[in-house]
């Protein structure tokens, strides 16, 4: 059994060609202490540094601005950033895999078969809203046979709030019929307690799809931004803390392609205070966030265990909205 599922493990993460793995000290002008830096900001790659504006990458490594350019140029050329032809992405999105949400129009606002794999799909919301009982939810159908809009895979999960139960797993697991003793088996999880830690757990993944051999189909971090919303307090730390997210973001979409994996996290919703008309609420993570999701949805509240999800801003699917609710047997319409 054991044997078996080693088999299965070691050739199922689709290993897409990501040209942009290289050391970024191997490029000219690039020495230890500049690489250093520009990591830290969030440029831990050949493509993050290619497609960033010059000014950013001379600010956020002390470079003039002609050291600068040099270094996005040699990137971009390094990159061999060619035009891809229609067919060659076709291709590209034939691989992509897909994990039910258990409602069905939920997965229907999101194209029709769930979360994507090779992208980061983001919910934000109030508390009780329906995040976490989302995440709850993958981890489980992640493991349903494709034939019941699963990926007979594990999920990775990083808890920053402290809100897991194998409890609610269990039931989750019952409902569909399935072992939870063997389900609680396939799902990773860690607790995060710091951004910094939050950033390892992330930096460990490829060990746990490589060395370990498991078959890793989502990962979910729930939620994404608790912790540097609590550690960076104050509008001085603010460019700080973006430069961070940015840079764990960067590792989960980089994790997302080279693995063919889905990326799900939570988000906290805010109301901010200058908005007068409508609804006020909004994401936290700005910008940065709002343009790493490909998919991002706000969640709220209705009548009873109805719940309103809206997709925000997808490049390809039209803005809408469903309603799904949040039950003991986990996500449903
Ligand atoms: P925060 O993490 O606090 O921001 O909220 P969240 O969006 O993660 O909320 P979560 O997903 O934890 O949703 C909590 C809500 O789900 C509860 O208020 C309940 O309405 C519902 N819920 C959770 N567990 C159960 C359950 O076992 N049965 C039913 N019927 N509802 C549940
Ligand atoms: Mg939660």
């Amino acid at each position: 059994m054991a044997e078996k599922d080693k088999e299965e493990v070691i050739d199922s993460p689709k290993v897409i060609d990501s040209p942009e793995v290289v050391d970024i000290e191997t490029l000219p002008g690039v020495g230890p202490k500049t690489a250093e830096k520009l990591e830290e900001a969030g440029f831990i790659d050949l493509m993050a540094l290619a497609t960033a504006p010059v000014r950013e990458v001379a600010d956020a490594a002390d470079l003039g601005e002609a050291t600068a350019r040099k270094i996005v140029n040699e990137a971009r050329s390094r990159l061999n950033m060619n035009f891809l032809t229609g067919i060659e992405l076709m291709e590209k999105n034939d691989s992509m895999t897909y994990v039910t949400t258990g409602s069905n129009e939920f997965d229907k606002l999101l194209g029709g078969k769930g979360i994507e794999s090779q992208s980061i799909t983001e919910v934000f919301g109030k508390f009780g809203s329906g995040k976490s009982q989302l995440a709850f939810q993958l981890c489980v159908t992640v493991q349903l046979p494709e034939k019941d809009g699963g990926l007979d895979g594990d999920a990775i999960l990083i808890d920053s709030e402290n809100t897991f139960r194998t409890r609610r797993i269990d039931e989750l697991a019952r409902h569909r019929g399935l072992d939870p003793k063997k389900v609680l088996s396939r799902i990773h999880v860690a607790r995060a307690f710091s951004t910094d830690h939050q950033m390892l757990l992330a930096e460990k993944i490829p060990d746990l799809i490589e060395k370990k051999g498991r078959p890793i189909k989502i990962i979910i971090i729930d939620s994404l931004t608790g912790l540097f919303r609590a550690e960076y307090i104050g509008r001085g730390t603010l460019a700080d803390r973006q430069q961070k997210l940015n840079k764990h973001l960067h590792l989960l979409q980089r994790l997302a392609d080279r693995y063919n994996i889905a990326v799900f996290v939570t988000n906290q919703a805010i109301s901010r205070p200058d908005v007068f008309f409508g609804d006020p609420t909004t994401a936290v993570g700005g910008n940065i966030l709002a343009h790493a999701s490909t998919y991002r949805l706000y969640l709220r509240k209705s009548r009873g265990d109805k719940r309103i999800a809206r997709l925000i801003d997808s490049p390809c699917l039209p803005d809408g909205e469903c309603i799904f609710r949040v039950t003991e047997k986990g996500i449903e319409d």
